[in-house]
């Protein structure tokens, strides 16, 4: 874990010593206010960030929750922070959104697009949200299930052909990102486009998590060169849907058809449709990656799954016909298996959030600046709402979550809008997949690595065996 970091450690140090010259220009108030929360600052400069990156980051926090409580501050990436565990305490920072902003590195802001959704606040956020929201609605996703289907068909396929073994998140990042596509640019997505705007993603991924290093040959530059080439072939295929005034279907659709005081300018547009495909690819194709593992190291669940496919094949076969979206709302089974899954690969661990002047929280003060991480995989793993957490037993959704409790897709304005999108992409593909194949896992079956989500390691590669 600490070679992951290495290389980004003089970064790090210069953050640290930054970050610690601007909090010593703001002394944080202690007489006469509330207390800050429990909890160690660790080192000058370095605070806590080597012993989080040094050790599973499930033990840095429990640890913590054990000594401290359930609201401790710390000092990470050269920033002071205060870390919350409590179900009802994560759910005030992220729907107090008056009093907790949205915090990215500048870099990250810079390389998404700095008028996209997550980094906004306010009545121009609100305004996206809705937008993109009625793009991912039951009834948008309807309209969009032969095409994922055809998707998923075409992609098991094509498995014939690599001599049945494959590695599981490359291919789960193919699927996600031509639903993604679809769902962006509309059905009739511009073919040609595909290809080429997929290798400028791939690019800006890589440098997405890289140290923001803008000098000729690192991966940031490189991401940043994609970035601004991905910037213009989407500005010239906004000008080629206004100039033939047909706007298309998808979000791209929806955003160019505004009219009078709601239009968008193409900047907006371009940032929040790249940022869209960036946030709707890799979360569910390392999701899917999971799924695929606890299906295969679960044989009696697999064979759950498989009965409840099997029945609505049936159905399908009798009927002549495709799948439906009624279909996926008759899949309790798996959608169980999906929820669990959700849960125990917690893929986003934590979010940040600033707190955007001096607040007070449960008898502690929560000064102004400070970052503040409601960690979702300490609540998800947490035995006091979910029994036996390490166990993976889809079973204990039959009963509905305690509020608050279960987040993978967060929770108040910020949260995922593609949240239907993805469980359906992954409803349809073990529809087919269970229907077409069994798989075992290729060498070690029990590592994890950060791509920058966690997945199984080395991306789980698999061989498939024809039913
Ligand atoms: C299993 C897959 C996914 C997971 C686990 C996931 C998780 C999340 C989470 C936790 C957030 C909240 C971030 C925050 O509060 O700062 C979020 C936001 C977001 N997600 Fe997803 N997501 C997934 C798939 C998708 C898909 C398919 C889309 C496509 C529409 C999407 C689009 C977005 C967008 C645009 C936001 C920002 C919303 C805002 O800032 O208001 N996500 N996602």
């Amino acid at each position: 874990m600490f070679a992951l970091i290495l290389p980004f450690l003089p970064f790090l140090f210069l953050m640290m010593i930054a970050c610690n010259l601007i909090r010593r220009s703001r002394e944080v108030p202690t007489i006469g206010h509330p207390r800050l929360p429990p909890g160690s600052m660790g080192w000058p400069y370095v605070g806590e960030t080597l012993g989080l990156y040094t050790q599973n980051p499930n033990t840095f926090f429990s640890n913590r929750q054990k000594r401290y409580g359930k609201i401790f501050k710390s000092h990470i990436l050269g920033c002071p922070c205060v870390m919350i565990s409590s179900p009802e305490i994560a759910k005030i920072i992220l729907t107090q959104s008056h009093l907790f902003k949205p915090t990215y590195p500048i870099s990250k802001e810079m390389m998404l697009g700095p008028q996209a959704i997550f980094f906004q606040q306010g009545s121009y956020h609100s305004h996206l949200k809705k937008l993109i929201q009625s793009s991912f609605l039951p009834s948008a996703i309807k309209g969009m299930v032969h095409k994922i289907e055809d998707i998923v068909l075409d992609l098991i396929a094509s498995w014939d052909q690599h001599t049945n073994t494959i590695n599981t998140l490359h291919e789960m990042k193919k699927y996600s990102y031509e639903v993604a596509m679809i769902s962006v640019f509309g059905k009739e997505v511009e073919v040609n486009e595909i290809e080429g705007l997929k290798s400028l993603y791939n690019c800006i991924e890589k440098g997405y998590n890289s140290m923001p290093l803008n000098l000729l040959g690192t991966s940031f530059n490189k991401a940043m060169k994609a970035r601004k080439l991905l910037n213009e072939r989407l500005r010239k295929m906004i000008e080629n849907r206004r100039e033939i005034v047909e706007y298309g279907g998808g979000l791209l659709g929806v955003l160019l058809g505004l009219k009078e005081q709601d239009q968008l300018s193409d900047e907006q547009i371009a940032d929040n449709i790249i940022g869209v495909i960036f946030a709707a690819h890799d979360t569910t194709a390392s999701v899917l990656t999971w799924l695929l593992k606890y299906l295969h190291d679960y044989p009696h669940l697999l064979d759950a799954v498989k009965v409840e496919q099997e029945e609505i094949r049936c159905k399908r076969m009798e009927t002549k016909r495709g799948i439906t979206w009624e279909d996926t709302r008759h899949m309790p089974v798996t959608t169980r298996v999906i929820q669990e899954t959700l849960r125990t690969a917690s893929i986003l661990s934590f979010l940040f959030r600033e707190a955007v002047e001096d607040v007070e929280l449960e008898g502690y003060l929560i000064p102004r600046g400070w970052k503040v991480l409601p960690l979702f995989r300490t609540i998800h793993y947490s035995s006091e709402f979910f029994p036996d957490p390490d166990k993976f037993d889809p079973s204990r959704f039959e009963v509905a979550p305690r509020a608050s409790t279960y987040m993978p897709f967060g929770n108040g304005a910020h949260s995922c809008p593609g949240s239907e999108l993805a469980k359906v992409e992954m409803l349809i593909l073990i529809h087919h997949l269970t229907a077409s194949y069994r798989w075992e896992v290729i060498g070690e079956n029990n590592g994890i690595e950060y791509v920058p989500f966690p997945v199984p390691k080395h991306g789980l590669p698999i061989k498939l065996h024809r039913i």
